[in-house]
């Protein structure tokens, strides 16, 4: 599978709304769906554009994404959060883990003082976390009643890859 990363720009508000808009895609995620275009552009105007690191996701010979790719800055610049979402239609064909791939060819050479990249996925998201591990992630280990979301208290698995893992072939 052969994706591609690039910025965002506004114009890609009706490709986002395709994964911002899905329940289903946003039942692991922070973010609520969004019900209006309006809003979606005001997310990428005000928060994906000027983020340090926030990606979309596009398959070979097409400008159009099918999801996105980021690396959330934490308190200390030696760490960043990976997070990731596709569009539904694009779900099963290794989309993700190409991404993943790909992100990690790069944000160690664009994030000044990244060291370790983290990623923290529910106990009832088996897809995310089999992504993280094809993609050469470690599990190290369940952070149990972790927090709070939408409404329930969650248990999260926690993933690394450091600037010195391999990447898988
Ligand atoms: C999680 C998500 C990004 C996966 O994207 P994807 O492109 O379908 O992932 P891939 O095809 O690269 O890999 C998925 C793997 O999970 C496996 N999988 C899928 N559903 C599964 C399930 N219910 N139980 C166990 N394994 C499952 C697939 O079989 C595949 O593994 P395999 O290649 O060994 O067969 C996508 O489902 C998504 O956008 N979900 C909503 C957002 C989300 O949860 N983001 C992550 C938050 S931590």
């Amino acid at each position: 599978m052969e994706v591609t990363l690039r910025r965002f720009d506004l114009s890609d508000v009706d490709a986002m709304m395709a994964w911002a808009s899905d329940p289903e895609a946003a039942a692991f995620c922070r973010w609520e769906p969004y019900e209006s275009t309006e809003h979606l552009l005001a997310f990428i105007r005000d928060t994906v554009l000027p983020h340090p690191w926030f990606r979309a996701i596009c398959l070979a010979g097409d400008s159009r994404p099918v999801g996105a790719v980021s690396l959330v800055p934490t308190a200390d610049a030696c760490r960043g959060e990976l997070g990731y979402v596709l569009a539904r239609a694009h779900w099963g064909n290794g989309v993700a883990t190409a991404a993943t791939k790909r992100a990690l060819t790069t944000v160690f050479g664009e994030v000044p003082g990244l060291e370790r990249v983290e990623a923290f996925v529910d106990v009832d998201n088996p897809a995310s976390q089999r992504v993280l591990e094809k993609a050469g992630f470690r599990r190290e280990g369940l952070l149990r009643r972790h927090y709070w979301h939408k409404g329930r208290v969650r248990d999260l698995v926690i993933y690394s890859f450091i600037s010195s893992d391999l990447l898988p072939g």
